[in-house]
């Protein structure tokens, strides 16, 4: 990864900070998109431990805006013309329905819109043999979505919301891949493994408390979990793979639901139109 310039999001906790110190140990540049000044800063002293001579960043922005999503964007690319590697990793789980200043599910936009805006507009700035990789999720199992609810207005449920939002992710993931074939860029996703990190903190309501109750028990360290992307972002093992879902850093089987491939087109026009991105 020596000289290369990877942006990750959500990059100032867990996995996403994990996976961003290694990276730029292998001697990776990073753009780390935070969203608070503290948690930038601190992510930024690891990152610049990690490899003093690369010109590391954390821009802030909040994920869950449509606006921010782009400003953002335009920023990385003015920070980093070329990129090599991009990391959709920000997401949170909500234990009641929120909606976003542009009318969008808090879950949908920020877990998926996020991907979906900041992946369009830096794919140009992508290099030839560059790779994106999407942190989805194993929660996507038993989701379905419903495209005539695609905003959850009916009926709110935090955990089968968000896992709708992790199916949307492989979808996307599936469809980028397919759009991209032959460019030289690669698109994967993958489950990291239930990870005791600061995820479910702030969901509220019985969301916190049960990630709280179960995390000691069953989850695995940021170091484990931020194996994947880590080796998705750089092991040579992956080289020309595309559209595929990793778990343990192997190829992993995701539902047919999220193997559907009319949905993940419909869900792309669907998300270009919400994005306001044109054709
Ligand atoms: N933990 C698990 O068991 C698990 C399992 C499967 C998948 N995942 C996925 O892994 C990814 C990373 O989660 P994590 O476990 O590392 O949780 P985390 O420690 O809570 O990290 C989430 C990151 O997303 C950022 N973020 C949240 N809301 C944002 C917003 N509105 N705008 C910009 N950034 C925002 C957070 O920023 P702040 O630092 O400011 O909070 C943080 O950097 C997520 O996509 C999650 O769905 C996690």
């Amino acid at each position: 990864m020596q000289g290369k310039t990877v942006v990750i999001t959500g990059a100032t906790s867990g996995i996403g900070e994990v996976a961003a110190v290694a990276l730029a140990r292998q001697g990776a540049r990073i753009l780390a998109v935070g969203r608070d000044s503290k948690r930038a800063e601190s992510t930024l002293a690891k990152l610049r431990a990690a490899n003093p001579d690369a010109q590391h960043a954390a821009p802030l922005a909040d994920l869950s805006r449509l606006a921010e999503m782009k400003r953002i964007s335009a920023e990385i690319t003015r920070l980093a013309p070329e990129i090599d590697v991009l990391v959709n990793n920000a997401g949170a789980l909500f234990n009641t329905r929120q909606v976003t200043e542009d009318g969008l599910e808090k879950t949908f936009a920020l877990n998926h819109m996020s991907y979906f805006v900041v992946t369009g507009l830096l794919l140009p700035h992508i290099k030839r043999g560059g790779r994106i990789v999407s942190t989805a999720s194993d929660a996507h199992r038993g989701a379905r979505l419903d495209f005539d609810d695609l905003q959850c207005e009916r009926r709110y449920s935090g955990f089968s919301v968000y896992g709708k939002s992790k199916l949307c992710n492989i979808l996307f993931t599936r469809e980028l891949a397919r759009r991209i074939q032959g460019s030289g860029v690669s698109a994967n996703c993958l489950h990291p493994g239930f990870v005791a990190t600061r995820f479910g903190d702030q969901s509220g309501g019985l969301v916190s408390v049960a990630v709280r109750l179960v995390k000691p028990v069953g989850a695995i360290s940021p170091e484990e979990g931020a194996k994947t992307i880590v080796h998705l972002a750089a092991s040579p093992e992956v080289e020309g793979e595309s559209g595929g879902y990793y778990y343990k850093c192997k190829p992993a089987t995701p539902t047919p639901e999220a193997q559907n491939d009319a949905d993940a087109k419909r869900l792309w026009d669907i998300s270009t139109r919400l994005a306001g991105l044109g054709a």
